[in-house]
């Protein structure tokens, strides 16, 4: 089968590789039918994930075909219907029993990681039964692949964990899927502003589309005074960081308003200051984490009855064959104006 390996930093090839088969009684093996590709698969091929070993096949994300499952395996039978979670989850070990699926014993983010992924013709799912949801009858699969991790991880790491309420105020520090994401599903909240930063004003553009208040480009590094003047000097009550550099975190920390949150999402692959000398005693909150993707069904359910569009973050197509193609479309956003890539296996 067709499948795209990374072969170390800054190398990937589309090479031909063996079909994966069943290895645990409760795998599933799942004949993709469209995956995409991540700022994460990004960092992997800077070398910036070293826990990824070369020739591993990246992608984390995915819909597809049960193409054969393990005898284990009792909540799906081949020709189902799929999505992947980027999330492989035991259900039976501690953190999984506590619902914090992304520290799962065995699993975790592994897909595309620490075993072959999604960007492959097919893929081996471990534990099928509680890491692979069942698509509805009639569902649109293209916007059911940003479940798989972008819609989760900006809704769980980004607003959840920010606690957006009704009538606060937003900023999201970030506009690409991750932070679009975020905007998308704050808005269940219907908090009275969301402000959209990044340097990039195709993406600033995208965000006012799809509910933005006020956008704000940080290339001149006055971004403070602009979200300070948009907040009659408080600051904001959530700011959610979906870039992944000091300098961001930074505004974050510059930018909350005292007794606020500041919701990291990004994946930071340097030393971040924490300036607890200003924030000491601004009763201020700050939260990490990976995406443990739980609210998969709820989210499903919001695409489904159309409160979420989320094929409106989908902007290029590609066949697995052109997948080389596709990620130097996703690698050079500013250019090519990229968000979601869709590549049909
Ligand atoms: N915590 C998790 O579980 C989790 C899961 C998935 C992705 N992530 C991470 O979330 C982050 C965002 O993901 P993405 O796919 O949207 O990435 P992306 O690279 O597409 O988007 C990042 C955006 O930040 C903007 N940006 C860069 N430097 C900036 C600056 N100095 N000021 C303002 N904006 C700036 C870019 O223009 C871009 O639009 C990444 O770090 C990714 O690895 C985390
Ligand atoms: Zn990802
Ligand atoms: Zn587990």
């Amino acid at each position: 089968m067709q499948a795209l390996v990374y072969n170390g930093p800054g190398q990937k090839n589309l090479e031909d590789r063996p079909k994966p088969s069943i290895q645990m009684p409760s795998d599933a093996i799942i004949r993709i039918t469209k995956t995409t590709i991540c700022g994460t698969d990004l960092h992997i091929l800077k070398g910036d994930v070293p826990t990824c070993q070369p020739g591993t096949i990246l992608g984390h994300e995915g819909v597809g075909v049960v193409d054969a499952v393990g005898p284990g395996v009792v909540s799906f039978k081949p020709g189902d219907r799929v999505l992947i979670s980027c999330i492989t989850a035991c259900g039976r070990c501690a953190s999984c029993r506590k619902g914090m699926y992304s520290h799962c014993a065995t699993g975790g983010w592994i897909l595309g990681h620490s075993i072959d992924g999604t960007q492959a013709e097919f893929v081996r799912v471990p534990y099928a039964d509680t890491s692979l949801y069942p698509i509805p009858e009639g569902a649109d699969e293209e916007a059911l692949v940003m479940l798989s991790d972008i819609l989760p991880t900006g809704f769980e790491c980004g607003v959840l964990n920010g606690k957006v309420e009704p009538g606060s105020s937003v900023a999201i520090v970030g506009s690409g899927p991750i932070g679009l994401a975020a905007l998308l599903t704050a808005q269940f909240y219907a908090p009275s502003e969301i402000i959209m930063i990044d340097l990039d004003d195709n993406r600033l553009a995208v965000g006012k589309r799809f509910g933005a208040t006020a956008t704000v480009n940080s290339a001149d590094g006055n971004a403070t005074q602009q979200v300070m003047k948009l907040t009659g000097g408080r600051g904001v009550d959530t700011a959610i960081e979906a870039v992944g550099i000091p300098a961001t975190f930074k505004l974050c920390q510059d930018i909350v308003a005292a007794g606020g949150i500041v919701a990291n999402v990004g994946v930071h692959g340097v030393k971040v200051d924490l300036h607890l000398e200003k924030l000491w005693s601004h009763n201020v909150t700050i939260t990490t984490g990976l995406v443990d993707t739980f609210s998969i069904p709820m989210l499903l359910k919001t695409v489904q009855s159309k409160r979420i569009d989320a094929k409106q973050l989908i902007t290029h197509h590609f066949k697995l064959g052109e997948i080389m193609q596709a990620y130097d479309t996703f690698s050079k956003a500013a250019d090519t104006k990229a968000l979601k890539v869709i590549i049909e296996a």
